[in-house]
């Protein structure tokens, strides 16, 4: 198939940008590189040998999107372009808003208008806010508590509609856990702007010298060791699961949660990584971060049951791909 992938160049879009060539698609990238750089696109070029159909445009520059859809016969579009960092979102609120729904409104109206029949979606598992785990897809989603996770939860009734409106439109929205690690190349990975929000790109910059301790948030919470408990999951395993997705997509809306369905706590991760690296991580118990949850992981029997899809990397590869990467990268 002919795949455009918005936010290609970014962490996940890259990586799925690999698992989709090596499956034997076409992508055409669409990505404004306000998060991300070129040369990445030249690595996926790199580690699968193939070429890389690369448009540096904003989704929400209708004008210009409708030109890519109008110079390629695209099959589908795997949707990630869009801001993602919890904190700015509250700040920025508008910025996150206007971004994330008007990419994804533009990007469905020329689905509709080029006769593009398969749209796969990046939701988050932050869409089912404080319900209790495993989250399920046929949970109710609860209002999450920042605008950032309100874009994943609009963009999923957006796209419903859409599908509602126009029966030959089909949809997937992934609901991604907390996707870490990096190609085993160590050509791509996760490269955050400044000082990483998240947590194992954090430990990851602790490793390699660049940041002095891992700030632990919290170890009052009603878990395993008191640390806060969250489903990570290999972004290799993620890039499969749209491969998945996209060539497995059945009518009308499909939900699916890509996650391990395993939990694991800030110390049990810390302790992986100085296992799977051989490297000591030095740490300090600090007080909760705001908006965080307990504990966050998937019943992902959906995915395996429809998809035939399922994560096969655990957390030792994911704690060794994440430090091959930042330890090889100059950023
Ligand atoms: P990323 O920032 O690395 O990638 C997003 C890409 O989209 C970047 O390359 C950026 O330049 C591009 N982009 C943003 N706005 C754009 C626009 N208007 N037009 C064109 N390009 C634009 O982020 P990621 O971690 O790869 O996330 C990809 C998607 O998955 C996002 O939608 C994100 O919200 C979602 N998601 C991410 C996580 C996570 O933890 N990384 C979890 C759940 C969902
Ligand atoms: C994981 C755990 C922290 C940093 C976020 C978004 C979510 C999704 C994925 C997009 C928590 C703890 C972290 C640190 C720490 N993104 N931690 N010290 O918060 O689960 O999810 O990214 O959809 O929407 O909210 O991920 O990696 O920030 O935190 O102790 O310096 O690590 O408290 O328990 P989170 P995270």
């Amino acid at each position: 198939m002919n795949i455009l992938v918005t936010g290609g160049a970014g962490y996940i879009g890259s990586h799925t940008c690999v698992a989709l060539i090596e499956a034997g698609h076409t992508v055409i990238v669409v990505d404004n590189l306000c998060n991300s750089k070129a040369d990445t696109i030249d690595r996926v070029k790199e580690i699968t040998n193939k070429e890389v159909i690369f448009y540096k445009i904003d989704v929400t520059d209708e004008a210009k999107v409708d030109k890519v859809f109008l110079n390629h016969d695209i099959d589908g579009i795997i949707h990630f372009a869009g801001l993602k960092a919890v904190g700015e979102s509250v700040e920025k609120p508008l910025d996150y808003y206007y971004n994330n729904l008007v990419g994804t409104m533009i990007l469905s109206k020329l689905c509709q208008k080029y006769n593009v029949n398969k749209f796969v979606f990046s939701s988050s598992a932050t869409v089912y806010g404080n319900n209790t785990v495993p989250f399920v897809e046929t949970m109710e989603l609860l209002p999450t508590t920042n605008p950032y996770g309100e874009t994943k939860a609009m963009s999923e009734r957006i796209l419903t509609d859409v599908v509602k409106a126009n029966p030959d439109f089909s949809v997937s929205l992934l609901r991604y856990f907390n996707p870490v690690g990096a190609h085993k190349s160590g050509l791509i990975g996760e490269a955050p702007n400044g000082i990483p929000n998240n947590l194992m790109p954090y430990v990851a910059q602790v490793a390699k010298g660049k940041l002095e301790k891992l700030r632990v948030f919290g170890n009052d919470y009603p878990t395993v060791d008191g640390t806060g408990v969250r489903d990570y999951i290999h972004v290799m395993d993620i890039a499969e699961g749209h491969v998945a997705a996209i060539e497995r997509l059945n009518e009308g809306v499909n939900i699916f949660n890509l996650g391990t369905g395993q939990g694991t706590s800030v110390l049990q991760l810390v302790k992986a990584f100085e296992e799977a690296n051989d490297i000591k991580i030095s740490y300090e118990i600090v007080e909760r971060r705001l908006g965080d949850i307990a504990e966050c992981y998937a019943d992902a029997s959906k995915a395996k049951r429809e998809l035939g899809w399922q994560a096969r990397r655990n957390i030792i590869d994911m704690c060794r791909d994440a430090w091959r990467f930042e330890k090889n990268y100059e950023g």
